[in-house]
Order: structure tokens, then sequence, then C-alpha cells
């Protein structure tokens, strides 16, 4: 077996995966030539502005390595054909969202993109490429791209035509994207070809010790994503639903984690009580799982993971029910200050942000919403909320407009509700913002993040997550 060089790579999807661990190769690698494509020109413009602080993924972190390596050896282009004609390895980076029509919508992931990669890479490849998933995929998805990569194998004018497929799962986590690519617990590569699975291990063995790279089967790779994401959901899942019974009983639920933290078996991480998780991953994820487990015939398997998912909606309910029965029953036509609209702090994601199942029930319930966020736009909030913004909030419809700091959400509002922990809404000076608020006003703390001794003093009513 003699390991093949890579020299030339080409990662197909420019997103928040694709992105930040394409730099952070070409970081590593200085002798490998990585070439991110995508189809939407707008991204591939915005990963190309010579102002770093517009990259279309906010990251900490990324501007920097992407300041180091673009026109290096990075490269953002939206020429697909020519940049996997060219590579020696080709990920595959692109959107998986669950299924919205079909069969198991709703739960399935939608494999049009991936198919549709797998094809060109297919046709447009050259010699012998390792075709890399690295995408979140559900078991056995490496099938369906070894078979449309099989049928293009063969003699070409340009000489042998071959593929060998591996599965190379992300772990990162958006916001700490970096420090999570450049030092991994693990790095996993699954595969059934000795010298493709070394070509990888070779590009990350640059900065990754040997011991943290972990080899495996195609199956137990794919199937070792969704598990982690299923086993981080359901720890938040359980520390939520352990907060409700905190609320009712006046147990404190950072006590309790501390507590039950301490017990090594069970460690401290993932314990913090929220409005739910989000982002693009853990339900996903767990739906993919849960619609597996019912294609194999396990459903007893299936209905104990569909309960993480059903508990995590619960949640985020049960928090917009709250502030309007704090609100006397009744939030029409009441300003609401929202801070914080991204699924988690230092990321611009909004994606299946708890937020948004919040922000929607209130304004079903008629509240005028004024959202502040650091770094969502206006626009992806628009979007995310399926309603434009508003000039004058005054209809007594449920309607809603973009504050540019805390301060101004606030002004008039009954409630402030906190719903992502930027580390700013920790520093918020509680008595200049109860000055302008309506009283009695309200603070709805669901990150615990906020200074919740200075806002009582300020006057304020105060509710925090898991607080009894
Ligand atoms: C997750 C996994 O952590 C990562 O390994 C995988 O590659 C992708 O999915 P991500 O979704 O970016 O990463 O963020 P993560 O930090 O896991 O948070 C997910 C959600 O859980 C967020 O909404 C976060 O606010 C919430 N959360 C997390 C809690 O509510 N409490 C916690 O203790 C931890
Ligand atoms: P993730 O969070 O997994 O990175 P994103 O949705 O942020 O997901 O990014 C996936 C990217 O893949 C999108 O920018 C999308 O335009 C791109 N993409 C999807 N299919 C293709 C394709 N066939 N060729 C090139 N880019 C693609």
């Amino acid at each position: 077996m003699s390991t093949p060089v890579i020299q030339t790579i080409c990662c197909i999807g420019a997103g928040y995966v694709g992105g930040p661990t394409m730099a952070v190769i070409a970081d590593h690698c200085p002798g490998v030539q990585v070439t991110v494509v995508d189809l939407n020109q707008a991204r591939i413009e915005a990963w190309n502005d010579p102002d770093l602080s517009k990259l279309p993924v906010y990251e900490p972190g990324l501007d920097a390595v992407v300041g180091r390596c673009r026109g290096r050896n990075l490269h953002f282009t939206t020429a697909v054909d020519a940049a996997i004609a060219a590579a020696d390895m080709v990920f595959l980076s692109v959107n998986t969202p669950t299924k919205t029509r079909g069969i198991g919508a709703g739960e399935a992931s939608d494999l049009r993109w991936i198919e549709a990669s797998a094809r060109q890479v297919a046709a447009l490849a050259q010699g012998h490429t390792i075709v890399v998933e690295k995408s979140t995929l559900p078991v056995r998805t490496a099938e369906v791209i070894k078979t449309i990569l099989g049928a293009a194998e063969g003699e070409t004018p340009t000489g042998p035509k071959t593929f060998s497929v591996l599965s190379n799962p992300e772990f990162l986590a958006e916001g700490t994207a970096i420090g999570d690519l450049e030092n991994p617990d693990r790095v996993l590569i699954g595969g059934e070809d000795p010298a493709a699975i070394e070509a990888l291990a070779s590009l990350y063995s640059q900065w990754v010790v040997p011991e943290k790279i972990l080899r495996t089967n195609l199956w137990s790779s794919e199937l070792s994503k969704l598990t982690a994401n299923a086993f981080l959901a359901q720890r938040i899942s359980s520390i939520n639903s352990i907060a409700a019974l905190c609320e009712a009983t006046e147990a404190n639920v950072a006590e309790v984690a501390r507590a039950i933290g301490a017990d090594s078996r069970i460690g401290t991480k993932f314990l913090k009580a929220g409005p739910g998780f989000g982002g693009s991953c853990f339900q996903k994820d767990i739906l993919n799982l849960v619609y597996l487990c019912r294609h194999y015939g396990l459903e007893e398997v299936a209905a104990y993971w569909q309960g993480v998912v059903s508990l995590n909606a619960w949640q985020s309910h049960r928090i917009s029910a709250l502030v309007v029965r704090q609100l006397f029953g009744t939030v029409t036509g009441k300003r609401i200050a929202v801070l914080g609209f991204a699924f988690k702090a230092d990321t611009n994601d909004t994606r299946e942000s708890p937020t948004i199942t919040i922000c929607a029930d209130l304004l079903e319930e008629g509240a005028q919403l004024a959202i502040y966020d650091p770094k969502v736009s206006a626009e992806q909030i628009a979007a995310d909320l399926g309603q434009p913004a508003v000039v004058t909030m005054d209809s007594g419809e449920g309607q809603w407009q973009v504050a540019s700091n805390p301060l101004a959400a606030a002004t008039g509002a009954d409630a402030v509700v906190v719903l992502t922990e930027w580390a700013e809404f920790g520093q918020l000076d509680w008595r200049a913002l109860a000055a302008v608020m309506r009283q009695p006003a309200w603070l709805f703390d669901a990150r615990t993040v906020c200074d919740a001794a200075a806002a009582r003093a300020a006057g304020l009513k105060v509710w925090r997550v898991g607080e009894g």
C-alpha cells in the first residue's frame, strides 16, 4: 500500500462547516492548495471580501486564519467543475436539511445536494480521487456515494478514473469552531481503503497528535456523528426537564447541575439549562436517528430519541407561555424587548434557534417585539419569523422591529426576555433599563446570564430558568 500524497483539495460547500474547516487545513498544510467552491455566488464573494469582518460566517478567530491563507493556498470560487477536476481529494460539505415533503418528511435528511455533488464529482474527477463525507449524513449514505462514483469508474482518454470514499464527520461547535478545529478531542476517519485513510490522516497529523486520530469502518463513523449529537442534545433536554421541576419545587437548577456534574461519571459540561437547544445539527440528527430506527423496526428506540426533541420544543413553548402568564395573561399590544436571536452566543447563525419559536408564539399573542442581537441581520430575522419588520409598532397585531441596542429595545417595554447568552447581556445597566421601561416591568432570563440582583435592585421582577 502506498499512501497517496494530497496536493490539491476541493471542498464543495462554503458554509459553516466547509469554510472554517478548510481554512484551518490550509493554515496547517501550506503545501496543499485548498479550493472551497459553492454555487452561491454571494456567499463566495463574501468569503473573498477584502474586509475580513464581512466573511459570511461569524466565528471568533476565523478572520485571522482566512487573512493568513487566502490567496496563498486557500481559494474561494464558484468555478466548481475546474476545482473538482484538479483535486486529489474532494470534501462534500453541502447542506443536508430535514426533508420537508415526501417519504420521511420531517425526519429523514434531504440528500439531494449530496447526490448532486457526488454526480458532479463522478463526472469531472480525473485519475484517483478520494471523496470525503464531511456533512453529517444518515448511516449508509457512503453506499449511495460509492454507487454513484462507481458507475463513473473506468478508462478515460486521460487514464483510469477511480475513487475511494471516506467518512470524516466534523465535530466543531459554532462559536468555538477555530479552537475545536485547532485542538479537536478526536478526528474520526471511517473507510475501507487503508491508503485513502492514511492520506487523510497525514493531513490532520500536521497538527493533531496520532492518538486522537481514530480509524473505524464507514458505518461506525457515520453513526458516531449522529450518536454524539444525540447524546449531547439528550443532556440538554435532561437538564431542561429538571429546570422545570426546580421551578416548581424551589430547587435551583444551577446548584443541581453543579452537584451532579461533580460526579466524574456525569461530568460538568452541557448541563446549562436554557430555552432549548438550537443549531443546524441536534434536531436534524436526532430526527434522522428516529427515522433510521423506524426503518429497522426499532420502534422503542425511535420513541426514546423522539422524546429528546419533543421535550426541547416543550421547553421553548413553556417559556413563551410563562411570559404571557406573568404579564397578566395578555401581551396583545405590549412591547417586549427580546435580547439575542442567534441559537447560541458568538455566532450569527439562527438555524433552529429557540428564539424563533418563542418570538413566533409571542407574535401570535399580539406582542410588539423589539429585537436586539449583536450579530444577526434584520433580513435574517425577517426570514426566520416569516414577516417583515415594521417602522412603527402600533397595530395591536403581532409586529416586530430591530433595536440597535438593549436600551432602545427596552424603551417602553413591559419585559426584557433574554434568549441568547451573549456576554454583553451580563453587563447591562439595569438601573438605566428599568428607568425607560413601563412599570411593573419584568426580566425573563432564559439563559441565566444577567445580573439578577442588579435587576431586582432596579425594581424589576425577575424570572430565571430553573430557579424556584
Ligand atoms: C453541535 C455539537 O456540539 C457539535 O459537536 C456538532 O459538530 C454540531 O452540533 P453546535 O450546534 O454548533 O454544535 O453548538 P452547541 O454548543 O453544541 O450548542 C447547541 C445548542 O445547545 C445551542 O442552542 C446551545 O445554546 C444549547 N446548549 C448547549 C444548552 O442549552 N445548554 C448547554 O449546556 C449546552
Ligand atoms: P453547513 O452548516 O453544513 O456548512 P451550510 O448550509 O452553511 O451547511 O452550507 C452548505 C453550502 O453548500 C451552501 O452554501 C450551499 O450553497 C452549498 N452547496 C450545496 N450544494 C452544492 C453543490 N452541488 N455545489 C456547490 N455548492 C453546493
